[in-house]
C-alpha cells in the first residue's frame, strides 16, 4: 500500500524544509522528498537546497574570509596594526565553508526528526489525482498526500552553447569551490552572484572583469545606491563593463576566452583563467510531470500561483524560486509558512511589499520597499531623508564611513515607502526599515524612537529625522 501523508513537500530547500516543519508543527503528518543533486559524503539526501549547499550560506562564508583577508592586507595598518603581507590558504577557506554547510544541512535533518517530518530520498513527480488528494512518485515508490507543496527551486541559467564544467567555466556551484586564486577571473553578469563572487576573488588578489548586458548598473537598486556602488566597486578594482553582447566563449589550454561586443560596437576579447557565468536562474519544473496532471506553468517557466501560492490544482501549492517574485531564501521561507498555515485553515499571510534585498558586498547594500525612480514613475509625491555614514561616530570608530542611509516617505502621510542602505552592516540595519514598513510606520515614528549610541543604527534614525528636515548630527 502507498505511504500516506496529510502533506507531501517536494524539495528540501528553504521553501520546502520550512514548509514541512511548519506543517508538522500545525499537526499534519508530513513527508518531504529531496532528489539531492549535491555531493554528500554518505550519499544521503542533503537538505537545505541551493541556499545551504551552493548559495547563501557558502557564499557568505567565503565573503567573510575574504573580507578579513582584505582588512589584514589593506585595513589594519591605518589602525596601527602591523602584520606581514597576509597569505591566503584557499583549501582551508573552502574546507571551512564546507564544514559550515555540513553542520547546517545535518542540522535540518535534526529539525525534521524533532518535528516528526519523514524524509524521503528521491525525485518527486506527480502521478495523478486520487479521491482526496494526489499521488506522487518518489524515486521508485508512490506516495499519497492530501495536499502537496512544490518547492523545487531553481538552477543556474547557462549561456547557450557554453558548457559549464565547473572548473574553467563555472556556475554558482563551481564558483564556490575554486581551489586557488585565479590570476584573472572573468564573470558574465553583474548581478548579485557576479558582484558577491567577484568581491571574494578580487579581495584575494584576482584581477576581476565583469561583463554585463544591461546598460545600467544594478538596475533594481535605488539609483543613488547604484551610483555609489559603481564608484566603490571600481575603486576596489572590479572592472565592470556594461551594455556588452557576449559572443563566442572558448576554453583554451590556459583558461577561457570570451568574445564580446562592447557598448560602442567594438569587437573585444577577454582572456581569463576562469569564467563564472551568473546570468540569473531557471525554475525547476522539469520532471515534475506537471503536464500529466495539468499543473499550470507560466510564460517564464514558473509554476503559476496566486498571492497565496495556490496553483490551479486543488490542494497543490508552490513556493520559492519555482514561482514568481524574487529568488530569495527568506521569501521562499515566508511563503512556505503562509502556505502551511493556510493548509491548516489559518490566516496565513505574506507581505510581498516588505521583502528585503541584500547584497553582501563591501560595503553591503540593502533595501526594502520602493526606489526613488519607482515613486517618480508612479507619480507618488515623496520626501527624502539621506544621511552619510561619515557623519556617525561609530562608523568613524570602526572605520566604515562609506555610504549612506536613504529613507523615502510619502509627502502627504509621512508613511515610509522605502529604505535604501549602502554601508557596513546594511544587512542587519535594513531590518529596522522592514519592521517599520510592516507596521505601516511614518518617518516621524522612527524619528521618535530612541536608538542606542554609538551605533550605526543612528544613521537610520537620522535619515528618519532628515525626512522632516531636522537631522541632529548632519
Ligand atoms: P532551492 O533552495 O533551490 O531548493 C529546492 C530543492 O528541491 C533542491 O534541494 C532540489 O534538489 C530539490 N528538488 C528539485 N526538484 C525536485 C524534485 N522533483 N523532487 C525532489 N526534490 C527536488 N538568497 C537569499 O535570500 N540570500 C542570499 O544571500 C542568497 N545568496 C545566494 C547565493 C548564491 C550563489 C545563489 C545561487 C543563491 C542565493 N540566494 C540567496 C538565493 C536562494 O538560494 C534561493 O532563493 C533559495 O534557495 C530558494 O529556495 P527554494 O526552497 O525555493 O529552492
Ligand atoms: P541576477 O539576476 O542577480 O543577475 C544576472 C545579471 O546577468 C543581470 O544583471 C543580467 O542583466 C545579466 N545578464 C543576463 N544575461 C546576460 C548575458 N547574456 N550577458 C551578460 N549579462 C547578462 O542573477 P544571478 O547573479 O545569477 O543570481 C541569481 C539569483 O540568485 C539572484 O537574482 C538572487 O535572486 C539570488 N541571489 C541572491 C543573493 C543575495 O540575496 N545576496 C546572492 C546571490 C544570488
Amino acid at each position: 500500500m502507498a505511504k500516506n501523508f496529510d502533506v507531501l513537500v517536494i524539495g528540501g530547500g528553504p521553501g520546502g524544509y520550512v514548509g514541512a516543519i511548519r506543517a508538522a508543527q500545525l499537526g499534519f503528518s508530513v513527508a518531504c522528498c529531496e532528489s539531492n543533486p549535491y555531493a554528500d559524503p554518505k550519499g544521503e539526501p542533503r537538505l537545505g537546497g541551493t541556499c545551504l549547499n551552493v548559495g547563501c550560506i557558502p557564499s557568505k562564508a567565503l565573503l567573510h574570509t575574504s573580507h578579513l583577508f582584505a582588512e589584514a592586507a589593506h585595513g589594519f595598518a591605518a589602525q596601527g596594526i602591523l602584520v606581514d603581507t597576509p597569505k591566503i590558504d584557499v583549501p582551508t577557506m573552502v574546507k571551512r565553508k564546507n564544514t559550515i554547510v555540513g553542520q547546517l544541512t545535518t542540522g535540518i535533518k535534526g529539525l525534521f526528526k524533532k518535528n516528526k517530518v519523514t524524509l524521503l530520498n528521491g525525485h518527486g513527480a506527480f502521478v495523478g489525482q486520487t479521491e482526496n488528494g494526489w499521488q506522487v512518485k518518489v524515486g521508485e515508490e508512490v506516495v499519497e498526500a492530501k495536499q502537496v507543496l512544490v518547492a523545487t527551486g531553481s538552477r543556474a541559467r547557462h549561456l547557450p552553447g557554453v558548457p559549464v564544467d565547473n572548473v574553467r567555466v563555472c556556475d554558482n556551484v563551481g564558483a564556490l569551490d575554486i581551489d586557488a586564486v585565479p590570476k584573472k577571473l572573468a564573470i558574465i553578469g553583474a548581478g548579485v552572484i557576479g558582484l558577491e563572487m567577484g568581491s571574494v576573488w578580487s579581495r584575494l588578489g584576482a584581477e576581476v572583469a565583469i561583463l554585463e548586458a544591461l546598460p545600467d548598473f544594478l538596475g533594481a537598486a535605488d539609483t543613488d545606491v547604484a551610483k555609489e556602488a559603481a564608484k566603490v566597486f571600481a575603486k576596489q578594482g572590479l572592472a565592470i563593463e556594461l551594455g556588452v553582447s557576449i559572443g563566442e566563449v572558448k576554453t583554451t589550454k590556459k583558461g577561457v576566452s570570451v568574445a564580446y561586443t562592447a557598448k560602442d560596437g567594438a569587437a573585444k576579447q577577454l582572456e581569463a583563467d576562469r569564467l563564472i557565468v551568473s546570468i540569473g536562474r531557471v525554475p525547476n519544473t522539469e520532471g515534475l510531470n506537471a503536464e500529466t496532471v495539468g499543473l499550470q506553468i507560466d510564460e517564464r517557466g514558473r509554476i503559476a500561483v496566486d498571492d497565496h501560492c495556490r496553483t490551479n490544482l486543488p490542494g497543490v501549492w508552490a513556493v520559492g524560486d519555482v514561482v514568481r517574485g524574487p529568488m530569495l531564501a527568506h521569501k521562499a521561507m515566508e511563503e512556505a509558512v503562509m502556505v502551511a498555515e493556510l493548509m491548516a485553515g489559518q490566516a496565513g499571510h505574506c507581505n510581498f511589499d516588505t521583502i528585503p534585498w541584500v547584497l553582501y558586498t563591501s560595503p553591503e547594500i540593502a533595501w526594502v520597499g520602493k526606489t526613488e525612480q519607482q515613486l517618480k514613475e508612479e507619480g507618488v509625491a515623496y520626501k527624502v531623508g539621506k544621511i552619510p555614514f561619515a557623519a556617525n561616530g561609530r562608523a568613524l570608530g570602526v572605520g566604515e564611513t562609506t555610504g549612506f542611509v536613504k529613507m523615502l516617505a510619502d509627502a502627504a502621510t509621512d508613511r515610509i515607502l522605502g529604505v535604501h542602505i549602502i554601508g557596513a552592516n546594511a544587512s542587519e540595519l535594513i531590518s529596522e526599515g522592514v519592521v517599520a514598513m510592516e507596521f505601516g510606520a511614518a518617518s516621524e515614528d522612527l524619528a521618535r524612537i530612541c536608538h542606542a549610541h554609538p551605533t550605526l543604527s543612528e544613521v537610520v534614525h537620522e535619515a528618519a529625522l532628515a525626512c522632516d528636515k531636522r537631522p541632529l548630527h548632519f
